[in-house]
């Protein structure tokens, strides 16, 4: 490959250059610096995209123990990533948290089939084990200094967190609870309820977003939740593209 050798000060735009003295070893040193970097910047993008896979198949592996489909996942860290931007928050975080929240239930790994895939209510002592999967998830993710990890982690640890304190596993309470756990607990409840799970059928999209504008406050951040409400037809336009089986991820993003 061929590179442009630069121009020397006081040369005027466009004129033509005789470079006829630039010693040819140059040329060639010059030449291989632009195909290394090219290079470089290939490998990162590889890394970048391999790191993405391989946490969306973590997810998809917690996700179809839960007896979950792929498509739930994929619809979270979709929506999460459009809510975000909605809020005003930067396409960098956006950007990432469309890859970080589809983790929120990778602890879901550590939970037995006994207790996940039960056709009815769980007693209290299976809800004490259910509860400890934000945890587990945390576990599984943090640590590594990445920040999409970083970021998967602090998801998985924060989605059952409530506004007003209740939530589990630390009880944090409004402000406090990152927002990027705030924002999948929204979409997540959304979307999971709007779907058939073992022990439910799907509700209605409108009993879904009275539920939503009902917790708000208290199991909801208000300002997500009047976001979340204001543009709830884009979010039912997500899920509906999804279940026509149009479920690319390409396709669910240009949905966006
Ligand atoms: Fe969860
Ligand atoms: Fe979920």
């Amino acid at each position: 490959m061929l590179i442009a050798i630069p121009k020397l000060p006081g040369e005027a735009p466009g004129a033509r250059v005789d470079h006829s003295g630039v010693s040819p070893q140059i040329e060639i040193l010059a030449n291989d610096l632009a195909t290394l970097m090219q290079e470089r910047r290939a490998l990162q993008q590889q890394v970048a995209n391999t790191r993405r896979e391989i946490l969306y198949r973590l997810a998809l592996a917690a996700e179809l123990k839960d007896g979950d489909t792929a498509d739930h996942i994929e619809r979270i860290g979709v929506m999460a990533a459009h809510l975000a931007r909605l809020a005003g928050l930067p396409v960098s975080f956006s950007a990432l948290l469309r890859h970080a929240a589809p983790m929120h239930d990778v602890g879901k790994i550590g939970i037995p089939d006994s207790i996940l895939k039960k056709p009815g209510p769980l007693t209290e002592e299976e809800w004490v084990v259910m509860r400890t999967h934000p945890t587990v998830g945390s576990e599984i993710l943090s640590g590594s200094g990445i920040a999409l990890l970083d970021l998967a982690a602090e998801v998985a640890l924060t989605h059952h967190e409530r506004f007003d304190g209740g939530g589990y596993p630390r009880r944090l309470k409004g402000q406090t609870i990152p927002l990027a756990g705030r924002i999948v607990s929204i979409v997540d409840f959304f979307d999971a309820l709007t779907m058939d799970r073992c022990y439910r059928e799907a509700r209605p999209f409108q009993e879904v977003l009275d539920a939503i504008a009902a917790d708000s406050g208290t199991r909801f951040d208000p300002d997500l939740v009047r976001i979340f409400l204001a543009h709830a037809a884009d979010f039912m336009r997500l899920k509906a593209a999804s279940e026509a089986g149009d479920r690319t991820r390409a396709k669910l993003l240009t949905a966006t």
